[in-house]
């Protein structure tokens, strides 16, 4: 068993302004967000009063969407360069902090495209990294992982231990405004990291250790802090349940719901958490045929993988109506069968299989 985590990791209310002279990993930062959410959490102003404080230049670009793209990462790598920042502070969620370690890689090999992030082989060095999670759900702050959308519409993920940040900052207090929408898809992709860790072949008894607690803390905190939003304490429970899940994947992967929930996130515009936590008892249901123990802490929190799909349900996740044309079946299908996602899933996966998985989300 390996258990490899080198992020330094800060947590607490106001955790950035104790910790602030360690925010300088280098002479000037560029600082990447999306439009908003840096700004209307209150991190974005956080990290520019530090970074004033010590007399750190930086550059701020604010130029990273939803599901982050090769041209929104080369703009950032083209800002950095001709800027000469030599460390990278991510604030945001997952778009951000994936878009920030692409832009890491890029500046630090400038010869490198896009497309060449996906060999690590291609790279040895990369600007460090600081993340500040703005939303309690990716735990990109403590993986080694990035999630890129290919100019053909494909999302694709790479790994390498140079994208694991050097320090993420976790400060529930910025996760206090967030809409009911974005928290219950945040909350559920966190919940299938756990869950997709645990179920993975790649799960070892420690990954399993910090998957239980994670699943335990949403199955407790979700359903109050759909009812309560502002409240601290709640959020609390889910920024730490999050981070917990990314401890998870970045020992086990993601599996089957990850790969089969991009589609529809690209194709059907259904956000990433709730278009991959559909497909949770799916996948739970084949495991179980194949590797019953893995299903195991699945059924001591919730009771039963059919109660584990009713939480599921009654949070929120099948809100949405959905249909799939032919071509867009066949599509998915073919991609899901290329992606390496199948590999680490228990069980025998075949097309039929695959295209039966989409054909019954439209039925629920
Ligand atoms: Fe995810």
């Amino acid at each position: 068993m390996l258990y490899y985590m080198p992020t330094k990791l800060y947590y607490g209310k106001d955790i950035i302004f104790q910790h602030k002279e360690e925010i300088v990993l280098g002479e000037k930062a560029i600082i990447v967000t999306g439009k908003n959410s840096a700004k209307l959490t209150g991190a974005l102003d956080d990290v520019i009063s530090v970074l004033e404080e010590l007399k750190i230049p930086y550059i701020h670009y604010d130029g990273i969407g939803e599901n982050p793209t090769y041209e929104m990462v080369l703009k950032g790598k083209e800002i950095a360069l001709s800027n000469e920042c030599d460390f990278v502070i991510a604030i945001g969620g997952g778009s951000p902090m994936d878009a920030g370690k692409a832009i890491a890689v890029l500046t630090a090999n400038p010869e490198l495209t896009p497309d060449d992030l996906f060999d690590m082989n291609n790279y040895d060095v990369a600007l460090p990294i600081v993340a500040v999670p703005t939303t309690a759900g990716t735990g990109s702050e403590v993986t080694p992982f990035a999630v890129l959308t290919k100019p053909n519409g494909r999302k694709s993920g790479f790994k390498s231990e140079l994208i694991f940040p050097d320090i993420s900052y976790l400060d529930p207090k910025y996760m206090v405004k967030i809409s009911k929408a974005l928290t219950l898809t945040t909350a559920v992709d966190a919940l299938s990291h756990a869950v997709e860790g645990t179920l993975s072949k790649k799960s070892t008894p420690l990954s399993d250790m910090l998957a239980k607690e994670s699943i335990r803390l949403i199955y407790e905190y979700l359903p109050k802090v759909l009812n309560d939003l502002e409240n601290i304490e709640y959020r609390e429970k889910l920024a730490i349940a999050s981070t917990l899940a990314g401890m998870v994947i970045a020992q086990t992967g993601t599996i089957l719901p990850h790969s089969l929930g991009y589609r529809i996130t690209i194709h059907k515009g259904i956000r990433h958490g709730q278009a991959t936590a559909m497909f949770l008892p799916l996948i739970a249901e084949e495991v179980e045929k194949y590797s019953p123990e893995k299903t195991k802490i699945i059924k001591d929190i919730f009771g039963t993988l059919d109660k584990f799909f009713v939480f599921l349900k009654d949070m929120g996740v099948y809100e949405f109506n959905i249909d799939f044309t032919n071509e867009e079946l066949e599509l998915f299908v073919n991609e899901v069968m290329l992606s390496s996602h199948v590999k680490n899933t228990p069980g025998e996966y075949d097309k039929g299989k695959i295209k039966n998985m989409y054909t019954k989300i439209t039925e629920i």
